[in-house]
């Protein structure tokens, strides 16, 4: 049976070009016993303020954010590629109209408090240590202002600290 084990962020062996942007992350957060989940394939890992850290931006509208503005806390979970048309539909339905994680028939993992997804081969639990909503003033180039914000629904930015990750071994 293959079960998650403890590494650290520099032991993650995998691209994070492919794992965020091609292959696309759950970004899952838990707030008041609830829990909701949102497919995401912006974000990134790096180093800031000497912490290992991973950045990500949430739209305005996404329920998901609800979470993560009240607990503080998010996961990112990767998945292989069987699993492609469930983070299509996580990244689709808003859990504010569907009870999309029950739906999706995906496991919430017990291994942490945070929670993330017993299907997945990688997760990170992370720990939000600043925040902020992208301002149309700040884009040197406007143009990708208007052609990602035409609603100025503008995202805010998340960088959060990795807390731990799971790796899936066998
Ligand atoms: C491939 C893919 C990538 C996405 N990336 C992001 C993202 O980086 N940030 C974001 O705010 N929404 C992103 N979304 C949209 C949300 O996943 C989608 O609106 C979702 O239904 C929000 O669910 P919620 O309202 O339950 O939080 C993405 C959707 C897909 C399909």
């Amino acid at each position: 049976m293959e079960i998650f084990k403890e590494i650290q962020p520099e032991e993650i062996s995998e691209n994070a070009f492919k794992l965020i942007g091609k292959d696309w992350m759950l970004v899952t957060s838990s707030a008041d016993d609830k829990i909701n989940t949102m497919t995401a394939s912006w974000g990134g890992f790096g180093v800031l303020w000497g912490k290992n850290v991973a950045y990500i931006v949430v739209r305005p509208q996404r329920y998901t954010k609800e979470f993560i503005d009240k607990s503080g806390r998010f996961s990112l979970t990767f998945f292989n590629d069987s699993f492609r048309s469930k983070l299509s539909y996580l990244g689709t339905v808003s859990g504010r109209d569907e009870d999309k994680i029950k739906k999706s028939g995906l496991t919430v993992s017990e291994n942490s408090e945070i929670p993330f997804f017993e299907e997945g081969k990688l997760a990170a639990i992370c720990k939000v240590l600043y925040k902020q909503k992208l301002t149309p003033d700040s884009f040197l180039d406007s143009s990708i202002a208007d052609r990602w914000y035409p609603d100025h629904d503008f995202h805010t930015l998340y960088v959060a600290e990795i807390e731990k990750v799971f790796v899936k071994s066998n």
